[in-house]
């Protein structure tokens, strides 16, 4: 009898320690599709318009910027030239660095500040801000519909608009295209998949630290390694100013102060300078700084409390570094266009 209750216990707790290990796999599987508004299905055609107008630069008053020129497929879709701001018209620097689009398509809001929320009601703000692509819709609209093949090919993906361009099936074909920026199989997929070759011992191992005494899942979490949620990590110290506000600039909540989205990590080894303001080169300082209590651990205020002094020693960072690059797939198949729509 008493053999039998400890068997029946051993049991369940052999099925219930596998389905938490199951379910601590299946967080980390990259989903096998993409969540698309009902009003605005992928179609290829509506993807391959998007690609042409996220590659043409004419979509910018001087014609030399296209979304590409900050959020390049070459460089892990964010700055052409890793500089730690955004640099657009004229060469003029906006007040933050480029995100990388890869994943955007997941995310519930977008922006550092998340002022938006979904890729449709994103994508004219670049356009047609000053610092970026500087190009008011009330030109570029004419321009778009004075180009024939352009209006074939709207009339062809969204069949309603009868090729009149607006800019509603501009930021629709647009987001379109960027819902395709999803990350590729990586090695750390495999690993979860179950081959445990396909990563270092010592990138496991920083895979350890990562989700126990690192805690990174506080905040990055799941297949795309963030909660999707706003944290003041103590990159600043001392009063705020401007884009560095982050959140509050939305809405003036004390919790909100300075707070900016947690980042997807995966192909992050790609797309230096890191944290909003461009301000680190390398995985290692990054690292340090949200391991460490943050840059500034007195002194900031609205600090995140997931924001602590984990003591990691210069060894376990580097594990740690070595895991995050497990993160990155092989680039995309993409064509990008040379010839376009006249
Ligand atoms: C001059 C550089 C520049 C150009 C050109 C540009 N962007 Fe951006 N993009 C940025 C910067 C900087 C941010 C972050 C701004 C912020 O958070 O306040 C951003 C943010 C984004 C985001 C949000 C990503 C996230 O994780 O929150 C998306 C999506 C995006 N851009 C798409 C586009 C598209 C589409 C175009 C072309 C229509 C474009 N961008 C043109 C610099 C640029
Ligand atoms: C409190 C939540 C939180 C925790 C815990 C946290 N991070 Fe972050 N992480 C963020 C936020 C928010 C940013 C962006 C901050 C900014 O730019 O102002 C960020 C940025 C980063 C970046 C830069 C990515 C980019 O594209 O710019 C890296 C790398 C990073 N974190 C790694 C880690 C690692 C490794 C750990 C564990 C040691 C960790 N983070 C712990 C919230 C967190």
């Amino acid at each position: 009898m008493f053999n039998k209750i400890t068997i029946g216990a051993l049991l369940i707790s052999l099925s219930v320690f596998s389905l938490s290990a199951s379910q601590d796999t299946k967080k980390w599987l990259r989903p096998s599709t993409v969540p698309q508004p009902a009003d605005n299905k992928l179609t290829p055609q509506r993807i391959e318009l998007g690609k042409l107008l996220y590659f043409d630069k004419r979509l910018s008053s001087s014609e030399k910027i296209s979304c590409a020129t900050c959020h390049n497929p070459k460089h892990g879709w964010s700055d052409e030239h890793p500089t730690p701001k955004a640099v657009g018209h004229n060469g003029l620097v906006g007040p933050r660095n480029s995100p990388t689009i890869l994943n955007s398509a997941y995310q519930s809001r977008q922006f550092w500040d998340g002022r938006v929320r979904t890729l449709e009601e994103q994508a004219l703000g670049p356009i047609q801000t000053g610092v970026e692509m500087h190009m008011p819709l009330t030109v570029l609209l004419p321009k778009l519909n004075n180009i024939k093949e352009y209006q074939k090919l709207f009339k062809k993906a969204y069949p309603k608009s009868g090729g009149v361009i607006t800019s509603d099936y501009l930021a629709k074909a647009i987001a379109s295209f960027e819902r395709t920026v999803v990350s590729t199989e990586s090695p750390f997929d495999r690993y979860i998949k179950g081959d445990k070759k396909a990563i270092s011992k010592k990138a496991a191992e920083g895979f350890k630290l990562f989700k126990g005494k690192a805690k990174c899942t506080d905040c990055h979490d799941g297949f795309n390694f963030t909660d999707g949620s706003f944290h003041n990590i103590g990159l600043n110290d001392g009063e705020l100013h401007g884009k560095e506000l982050g959140r509050y600039n939305v809405k003036h909540r004390a919790s909100w102060y300075g707070v900016m989205k947690t980042p997807t990590l995966r192909d992050v080894a790609k797309s230096y300078p890191y944290f909003h303001d461009g301000s680190v080169k390398t995985l290692e300082e990054a690292t340090a700084i949200c391991a460490n209590g943050g840059r500034y651990e007195h002194n900031v205020r609205n600090k995140s409390t997931y924001i602590k002094n984990r003591h990691l020693s210069e060894d376990e960072i580097a594990k740690i570094v070595l895991f995050m690059k497990t993160l990155t797939g092989k680039d995309m198949k993409l064509k990008i266009p040379t010839k376009f729509p006249q």
